[in-house]
């Protein structure tokens, strides 16, 4: 393997790809598939910087593997969980990731939801594609009307929650909400409603998840808060899939308390719940919140020019602390 080399752990767009060309020389670029294990600890072997993926563990066997050299990680992600962030700081090494360029495309991935799964679109293409014949039917096909004043019940109100409030706003919606910015100017403007968790939980007909993933969240949707949701409310989650106890989620949607869940990440990912998978009232996808195309390349781009501040000797323009 190169020495000195910026690593990037999976080729990412052709747009991020020329920039990490352009501006990160000598480069070793893995391939579209996440690297096995034995794979990643090799090519990382005297590495400055990686631009490592969700899919990619980074932790204190990575860092022996690098060696000394290496100065920044630079996640093409919002979401750090995947770095064991202690273990690079006790060895001074800068990690970085790309938060405000995906707010937009996820938040609109978490309304499509909210609209699949409370208006049934995804079960009524099923039912449509399979039925021999069928007719309009006045009582069919009903379900939650967002936009006649249900309450979304926003939990994190970070930069991405406010990008659901927003539409949440537009679209009819009572908003409540928790998050240190949803007793702020702009949560004002939408009419958010600041509550604590559980209000949020007994409250809302349709709950939305944007925390991270930390000691503290993981499994917080809990059989003990899924039990506390509104009869016929709905569960939405495109953060990160083990904030939810899917088990205890199949349990509330089995025995009819939860009307529905959208789930774009999962607890065992990539692995999928088999009993969701079973049910119509799930709408399921391959964590694609932030699979718009410009979002895609913007989130590549940041990282590369994260790796390029600081080989240059400069601070990462979106370090985490
Ligand atoms: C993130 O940025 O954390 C997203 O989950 C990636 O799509």
């Amino acid at each position: 393997m190169t020495p000195s080399h910026v690593l990037v752990t999976r080729s990412l767009t052709a747009a991020a790809m020329s920039a990490a060309q352009r501006l990160l020389a000598p480069l070793v670029v893995l391939d579209d598939a996440p690297p096995d294990r034995a794979e990643l600890l090799r090519s990382a072997r005297g590495a400055v910087a990686i631009v490592s993926l969700l899919t990619e563990q980074i932790d204190d066997e990575l860092f022996d593997a690098a060696g000394g050299q290496l100065r920044i990680v630079a996640n093409v992600a919002a979401g750090v969980d995947n770095i064991d962030l202690e273990a690079a700081a006790r060895r001074g090494i800068l990690v970085s990731n790309t938060p405000g360029v995906l707010d937009e495309a996820t938040a609109d991935l978490a309304l499509a939801l909210i609209l699949a799964t409370t208006r049934r679109i995804v079960e009524a293409d099923r039912f449509i594609r399979s039925a021999e014949q069928w007719i309009w039917g006045p009582k069919d096909w009903v379900g939650l009307q967002v936009s006649a004043g249900a309450t979304v019940g926003i939990v994190g109100l970070g930069r991405i929650g406010m990008a659901v409030a927003r539409r949440a706003h537009a679209f009819g919606a009572r908003i409540i909400a928790t998050g240190s910015r949803s007793s702020g100017p702009e949560a004002a403007a939408l009419e958010v409603v600041p509550v604590g968790l559980d209000e949020l939980f007994e409250t809302a007909d349709v709950v939305t998840l944007h925390c991270p993933l930390t000691s503290e969240t993981r499994g917080m949707v809990d059989a003990a808060r899924l039990k506390s949701m509104r009869q016929g409310s709905y569960l939405i989650n495109t953060g990160r899939g083990p904030l939810v106890d899917e088990d205890a989620l199949a349990d509330a949607l089995e025995e009819g308390r939860l009307a529905g869940a959208g789930l774009d990440v999962h607890e065992n990912e990539p692995l999928v719940n088999e009993r969701l998978r079973r049910s119509d009232r799930v709408v399921l996808l391959p964590h694609i919140g932030s699979a718009g195309a410009a979002t895609r390349d913007a989130m590549g781009l940041l990282a590369v020019r994260n790796v390029a501040e600081v080989l240059a000797g400069r601070r990462p323009i979106t370090p985490v602390d």
